[in-house]
């Protein structure tokens, strides 16, 4: 048999597999979810098997940590208190609140890492909604946009470099800018939860920041329903119109086919979401032996980016990092 064509020849080497290989990931290529708590030493997560909340000493012990192993950025998420939740949520921007101390005193102990910080009522609201809700039952899109700058003010000035409203309320990401800009954070970035789905992939994140029991009814009013595509786009392009400079889609390893088209369609940064429940099912998986945890996980991470994204938050970063 004649081949002209024999796609085999250069996969028989590591070598030019090397050389034709499209795709890395690489642990700058992460943004570590870290969960917070007020306690000092660590909590682990039940329904997130290996990740913990940490507190105090152990905390920044663990951000630098992550540091050494070559990540550059990490997302925080603080476990609030029940005392410290309130129907105004005013908590979100106290200045002396729990995520405003760490972003403090992890930029003194690491200065050169990333931080971001989530924009969302949820840690701080009793219903575990991320935004207000009026007597019928309903978000009250425009007074949650007016404290969600409060909050996001707030933590600017508490040193997050990036500033990621994860609410999906509507106007959010031009309110946003324009106090950032008048307030002297012109540098700030707004990474936006654009496209971000009502999933029921979000199960463990809300153990993890103690909001689980609190959640009454769903999100649906505000998050995007996992059916749709289009509208992903719209709302993409809206908080690009808005001023968003990176954007995000979210759930990640799920919802592949939207990474793909916003790359294409925008040609932005594009960041991938690989949500709790993603990493409970691989981590679930790998402890029962069903995979090889190693190469499972950088498949599935891998996937994130030959879709199109170019950063990835994942709780598997910690881990990945120390063998990339
Ligand atoms: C809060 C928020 C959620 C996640 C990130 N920010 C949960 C939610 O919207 O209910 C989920 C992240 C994950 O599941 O890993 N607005």
């Amino acid at each position: 048999m004649t081949l002209l064509t024999r796609h085999r020849h250069p996969r028989m080497q590591a070598f030019s597999r090397a050389l034709m290989r499209e795709t890395q990931i690489r642990p700058a290529d992460f943004i570590y979810p870290v969960f917070i708590q007020e306690a000092e030493g660590t909590t682990p997560i039940p329904t997130l098997p290996g990740i913990s909340r940490f507190g105090g000493k152990a905390l920044l012990e663990h951000i630098a940590e992550a540091s050494a192993r070559g990540l550059q950025a990490v997302a925080l998420f603080p476990e609030v208190p029940a005392r410290q939740k309130s129907d105004d949520c005013r908590e979100a921007w106290n200045a002396d609140n729990l995520i405003g101390r760490t972003l403090k005193a992890i930029k003194d102990h690491v200065p050169d890492l990333g931080l971001v910080c989530d924009v969302a009522l949820d840690p701080y609201n009793p219903t575990g909604q991320d935004g207000y809700i009026s007597a019928t039952g309903e978000i009250e899109n425009d007074r949650t946009v007016e404290a969600l700058v409060k909050q996001a003010l707030c933590l600017a000035h508490a040193g997050a470099d990036v500033i990621a409203p994860s609410d999906m309320m509507d106007g959010r990401i031009g309110a946003i800018r324009a106090a950032l800009e008048g307030e002297g954070f012109a540098n700030t970035i707004l990474l936006s939860y654009a496209a971000k789905y009502a999933s029921a992939l979000y199960g463990p994140f809300r153990d993890a920041i103690g909001s689980s029991d609190a959640l009454k009814g769903d999100k649906k009013s505000y998050q995007m329903d996992p059916a749709n595509r289009a509208e992903a786009l719209r709302e993409i392009q809206s908080d690009l119109n808005e001023g968003a400079d990176w954007i995000m889609v979210k759930p990640g390893h799920t919802y592949l086919d939207i990474i793909r088209e916003a790359k294409s369609a925008f040609e932005v940064p594009t960041f991938a979401y690989h949500v709790s429940g993603e990493y409970a099912m691989w981590a679930f998986a790998a402890e029962a032996g069903a995979l090889d945890r190693k190469t499972s996980i950088q498949e599935i991470l891998l996937s994130c980016k030959r879709a199109g994204a170019d950063g990835i938050l994942t709780y598997a970063a910690f881990e990945v990092a120390d063998w990339l």
